[in-house]
């Protein structure tokens, strides 16, 4: 059969490509080996899907490129697809640092792009294994399927258990694009020596500064059997390098706190001072790690600031991540450089597309990558 367009990968980008491109009267066919569409907004955001965040822009997004985003990111913005939501009537509601959410369900927005797409005319075909891609110069065939238009919307290899595969990267390197090395992002963090200090409080959570590769966040941390996890973990995660420290501050004004406590608790150690602050399990870990040896009221401010230094300053020294296993992205993918930032067609193979997360462009938690997938997407499908 000939289309007009031929979109692989079925998730959140892919969809909503599809559908602008149907709805603009081209003929679409939608691949995806899963036997479902948008398997991963099903299970996002709890099952709620984070499926926008209100302050998105580029700067909230990694790529060797940080401009790379900005075209798309400001021809459909969050407030359109905000839009689009209500016109479903799909109930949301802001949970924190501008993520918004379904009310209800992830479900309401697969359902809501699948209409999109079935108003589009686009056909769909699940349960299909993207075999060899030909390529005569002008048209891309696929089993006994040809288009003018190929895109490449398979997103990263993040959770493999999902059917996540790294086929987007495959296909780019072999029409020649390069690939930006893929690395996973937004994951836990594993510490090597340092997980044995805090191997007992794995389970204890608490707002934090994290800081690493340049970037720093405030949100929660969560200590855990193998190292670190938590929302400013997972954020930092994505500026990690091997090799990098990263740095926590558990306790803004240490110094302060400490200086009050010993006038106030002269008699107390430095562990009933940090209960007042910090978890205790935590207090208790991070009083032996300083090791004050008196009362507080016989501490001298030298040791006080020592301790101040520790607490706004514990750094940790990650031996690596949890993989793509447990990364919810992949950073990296196809490079910008050889895509257009209004279309996200590739400069030398007309006709060659690639959108959402197989892309060099990695968002922030808390719904960027989807206003990512959702930008890219009408970008291309705009263009088919
Ligand atoms: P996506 O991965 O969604 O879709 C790719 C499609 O290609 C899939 O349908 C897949 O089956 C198909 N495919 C892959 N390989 C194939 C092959 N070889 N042959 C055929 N088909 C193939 N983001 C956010 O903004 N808010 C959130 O709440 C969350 N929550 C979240 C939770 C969890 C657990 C994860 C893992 C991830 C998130 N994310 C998120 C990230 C978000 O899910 C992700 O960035 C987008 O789904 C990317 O959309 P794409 O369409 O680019 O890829």
């Amino acid at each position: 059969m000939h289309y007009d367009a031929i979109i692989l990968g079925a998730g959140g980008a892919g969809l909503l490509a599809a559908a602008t491109a149907g709805q603009a009267g081209a003929r679409v066919l939608l691949l995806d080996h899963a036997e479902k569409a948008g398997k991963k907004i099903l299970i996002s955001g709890g099952g709620r899907c984070n499926f926008t965040n209100m302050h998105t822009e580029a700067g909230c997004y990694l790529s060797e490129n940080p401009h790379f985003a900005k075209s798309a990111l400001s021809r459909y913005t969050q407030w359109d697809f905000l839009a689009l939501v209500e016109r479903h009537g799909i109930a949301w509601h802001e949970k924190t640092l501008g993520q918004l959410f379904c009310d209800g369900s992830a479900r309401q927005i697969v359902a809501m792009l699948l209409e999109e797409c079935a108003r589009g005319g686009v056909e769909i075909r699940l349960s299909t294994q993207i075999g060899e891609i030909g390529h005569d110069g002008a048209t891309f065939s696929l089993g006994g399927d040809t288009a003018p238009q190929l895109v490449i919307a398979t997103g990263g290899p993040s959770i493999p258990k999902m059917g996540a595969t790294g086929v987007a990267f495959d296909i780019a390197r072999r029409f020649g694009l390069a690939v930006v090395p893929p690395r996973p992002a937004l994951v836990p963090l594993v510490l090597g020596e340092d997980a044995q200090a805090f191997r007992d409080i794995s389970g204890v959570s608490l707002p934090v500064t994290a800081r690493s590769g340049g970037a720093s966040f405030e949100e929660a941390a969560l200590f855990t059997h193998r190292g670190l996890s938590g929302p400013a973990i997972l954020q930092v995660s994505s500026y990690w390098q091997p090799g990098e420290a990263v740095t926590l501050d558990l306790l803004p004004q240490a110094g302060a706190a400490l200086r009050e406590a010993r006038g106030r608790m002269p008699r107390s150690g430095l562990r009933a001072a940090l209960a007042e602050h910090l978890p205790a399990r935590l207090a208790e870990v991070m009083a032996a790690r300083i090791g004050f040896a008196r009362e507080l009221g016989n501490t001298p401010d030298a040791e006080i600031d020592r301790a101040a230094d520790m607490l706004s300053g514990l750094v940790l020294h990650p031996t690596g991540t949890e993989g793509y296993a447990k990364a919810e992205v992949t950073a990296g993918g196809v490079d910008t450089a050889a895509l257009s930032s209004r279309t996200m067609e590739a400069r030398s193979v007309p006709g060659l597309y690639a959108i959402g997360e197989a892309v060099d462009v990695t968002g922030w938690l808390g719904g960027y990558n989807f206003q990512w997938a959702w930008s890219s997407g009408v970008a291309a499908g705009q263009a088919l």
